[in-house]
């Protein structure tokens, strides 16, 4: 690859929630993905990034899990009821969380390589002309979606990836210049 290809990829890379939730994506492209998440950079080599693949029913699960928390934390009766189907708007959603370092420095290294490896992902996904978006999980539900999941009730979720294949094309949002101190 030639870097003005890398930098187009990078570049055309976009969030977009215009996926086809009928479709399903092969599993061998799922962990072809998931593969090349790990080889991020990660201090300490801890291999910090705890996954999970969640398709068909569970996805619901997911939604009704957490939307019950935020119903009992009070939260807008109409976004708890969106949050209820939000997960069925793509064939998989990919739970990503960080495993805990030994001190507060290297939680925050862990949290980085997961961060770093989910570009991965979603730079491959796009490469493969697959469509995502890195989803925040919802305020409050870390521990059920740890359940649901299956992870450490330590681990802390950073991203819910939405995948599937696009139905349409989304706008570029304008970057601006990055201000740099040359030193
Ligand atoms: C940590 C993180 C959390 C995000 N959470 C959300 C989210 O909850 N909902 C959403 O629509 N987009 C979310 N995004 C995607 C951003 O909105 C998106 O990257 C931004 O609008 C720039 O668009 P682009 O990715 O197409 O360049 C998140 C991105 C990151 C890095």
């Amino acid at each position: 690859m030639s870097p003005d290809d890398l930098a187009n990829l990078i570049r055309s890379r976009r969030s977009s929630l215009l996926i086809d939730a009928q479709r399903e994506v092969p599993r061998a492209v799922v962990e072809d993905l998931l593969e090349l998440l790990t080889w991020a950079p990660n201090h300490k080599r801890t291999w910090p990034w705890r996954l999970a693949v969640l398709t068909g029913d569970v996805r619901r699960a997911l939604g009704e899990s957490i939307a019950d928390v935020m119903a009992a934390q009070g939260d807008d009766a109409p976004k708890v009821e969106k949050t209820r189907t939000k997960y069925l708007r793509s064939p998989v959603v990919i739970a990503a969380g960080a495993a805990p370092g030994e001190s507060p420095q290297r939680t925050a290294e862990n949290r980085y390589a997961v961060a770093a490896g989910l570009q991965n992902l979603l730079l491959a996904a796009h490469a493969r002309g697959l469509a995502a978006l890195w989803g925040s999980p919802m305020r409050g539900a870390n521990a059920a979606i740890n359940d649901v999941c299956g992870f450490e009730p330590d681990t802390e979720v950073l991203a819910l990836v939405y995948l599937g294949w696009p139905t349409g094309t989304v706008e570029t949002p304008e970057r601006p210049a990055p201000s740099i101190n040359w030193l």
